[in-house]
């Protein structure tokens, strides 16, 4: 296959991948519509936004094929980065938080309150991980 026909590709099964997100969307407001329980509620309000925010960057992926390519090359990139430096050091500090949380937890059977720290602990490591590859791909193109 050629580069267009696999970016096409690419682009349809994102769409056919945001037809699922709309559908969880739609799954998990219903059920929190069917339960006043806290932690189901919590827990179903999270995967909905995190929806909605996989089908936005699923538009961004299919814009980025079918309107216009992305270009990280850019002045913008340089002028915020101190900015984002700041914000890298802010999301570190929010995994020793979570640390210090689960710590203070240690030995306890509060299984609810293991389970929302385990779930803000992997969600603060995973805001680290998007601004260290971040990085990385400005590295190699600012060396
Ligand atoms: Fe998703
Ligand atoms: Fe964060």
């Amino acid at each position: 296959m050629s580069m267009k026909e696999n970016l096409e590709r690419l682009a349809g099964t994102m769409k056919r991948w945001q037809k699922l997100e709309n559908a969880a969307i739609a799954q998990t407001a219903r059920i929190m519509e069917e339960t006043e329980h806290p932690l189901i509620r919590a827990v179903m309000e999270v995967i909905k936004n995190d929806s909605e925010n996989h089908y936005r960057i699923q538009q961004l992926i299919i814009d980025s094929v079918e309107k216009e390519y992305i270009n990280v090359f850019t002045d913008d990139l340089v002028k915020v980065w101190d900015s984002i430096e700041k914000h890298i050091a802010l999301e570190k500090k929010t995994i020793e938080m979570a640390a210090e949380s689960l710590e203070a937890l240690e030995g306890s059977k509060n299984v609810v309150q293991l389970y929302l720290l385990d779930y803000l602990r992997a969600d603060e490591e995973k805001h680290d991980r998007l601004l260290a590859d971040l990085d990385r791909i400005k590295r190699s193109m600012y060396p």
